[in-house]
């Protein structure tokens, strides 16, 4: 992580280049990496406004749910026409239920791609054989599995994944190359194992290693990148084609619109500022209520990123202890009124670096 004063790098000039995943030309290399809860319609819409993202995905999806249609997909497969092109991130471990929900959301125009994924850690997944325990089959299940969804889709397949389960089976340049031959068109590479968790560094090398394994099919980088520093260390060590950002998009929402500046002029230009900010934590929240369906709804579910704000923008503890219990749009512009004309004394837009985004603890926490 840099500060402030810290020397931008000039930007790798093949960044430029367009990068195409399928039909699809991206806006820059730049994707948001899907998190259960965050990356929601409401998240999505607000940082695509800001600019310089390449790629969204949705949370991730129980395919079988997809089929049975149940209520709580619908909400996760809420979306804009401006959030285009969004690909829906789909998990199981039956070929015919991953295959019947990819072609069951391409036929009703709700993903103009499908991502699978392949770093689910939730017991009752991984236990029959789905989720990150794909990984661990290198007997030709796994690749046929992700060969029967291309089959069943005319838009491009790609594939989210841990670099494998633990340090002696680091599988994911074995199943790159196979994916590629299958017809995926890019992947995803979080560089921990899915025993790390989200303890340890991220293996640069073990994501090169990914690059190396493939012919033309493009590999995003991701894990731990908060800004342009960490962003060209990914690239130079791994050589990797993109990167996919999860946790940072949530501390600094800019940070796409800056990544994209960067790559094209060499300056990332300004963070948010703080007026920004709130307005971005405004709009957020009146998304979650629209989103939600009642105001109540909304609230509840902005208590969860209300830390993170708090955080970034230095809010007194007290004022954090009533966003976590915020009941209603009102109590929220009567909470920030106080912070809507200045700057707290001393902070720097870096603060926002010292956002907390809490992993996830228990069964899930291996994503
Ligand atoms: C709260 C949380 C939820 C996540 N949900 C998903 C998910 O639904 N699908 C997925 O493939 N990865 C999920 N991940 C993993 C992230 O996409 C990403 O691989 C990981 O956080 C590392 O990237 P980062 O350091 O940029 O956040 C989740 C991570 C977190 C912290």
């Amino acid at each position: 992580m840099t500060n402030a004063n810290a020397e931008i790098p000039s930007p790798p000039a093949h960044y430029r280049e367009p990068l195409t995943i399928g039909t699809h030309t991206l806006v820059s290399r730049f994707n948001l990496a899907p998190l259960a809860g965050y990356t929601n319609l409401p998240f999505r819409l607000s940082i695509r406004e800001i600019g310089g993202v390449g790629l969204c995905t949705t949370d991730l999806v129980n395919a079988r749910a997809i089929l049975e249609s149940l209520k709580k997909t619908h909400e996760l497969l809420a979306q804009d026409p401006a959030e285009r092109p969004l690909f829906v991130q789909i998990f199981g471990s039956k070929p015919h239920e991953m295959a019947g929900a990819a072609q069951w959301l391409v036929e009703r125009k709700l993903a103009d791609g499908i991502d699978i994924n392949m770093g689910c850690p939730v017991r009752k997944v991984v236990a029959v054989g789905g989720g990150s325990s794909m990984m661990c089959d290198t007997t030709g299940a796994t690749v046929d599995l992700v060969r029967k969804v291309v089959e069943s889709v005319p838009v491009p397949v790609t594939v989210k994944m841990r670099l494998g389960w633990d340090d002696d089976h680091l599988t994911a340049p074995h199943f790159a190359r196979e994916f590629e031959k299958a017809g995926v068109a890019a992947v995803t590479i979080h560089g921990r194992t899915r025993e790390q968790g989200f303890a340890g560094g991220v293996n640069h090398d073990g994501i090169k290693r990914v690059v190396e394994a493939v012919d033309k099919m493009p590999v995003f980088g991701n894990g731990d990148v908060r800004n342009v520093a960490d962003a060209m260390k990914m690239i130079t060590d791994t050589g990797c084609h993109g990167i996919a950002i999860g946790r940072g998009a949530l501390a600094d929402p800019w940070i796409f619109r800056q990544l994209a500046n960067w790559v094209n002029t060499g300056d990332p230009g300004p963070r948010g500022t703080y007026a920004e900010r709130i307005a971005f934590m405004r709009l957020h929240l009146r998304r979650l209520v629209a989103w939600r369906g009642t105001e109540n709804r909304g609230c509840v579910h902005f208590r969860k990123v209300a830390t993170w704000y708090t955080k970034a923008l230095r809010f007194p503890k007290k004022v954090q202890q009533r966003l976590v219990m915020l009941l209603s749009l009102e109590e929220f512009e009567e909470i920030i009124a106080p912070f809507a004309d200045g700057v707290p004394e001393g902070w720097t837009e870096w603060d926002t670096q010292q956002a907390h985004v809490a992993v996830p603890a228990g069964p899930i926490s291996h994503w």
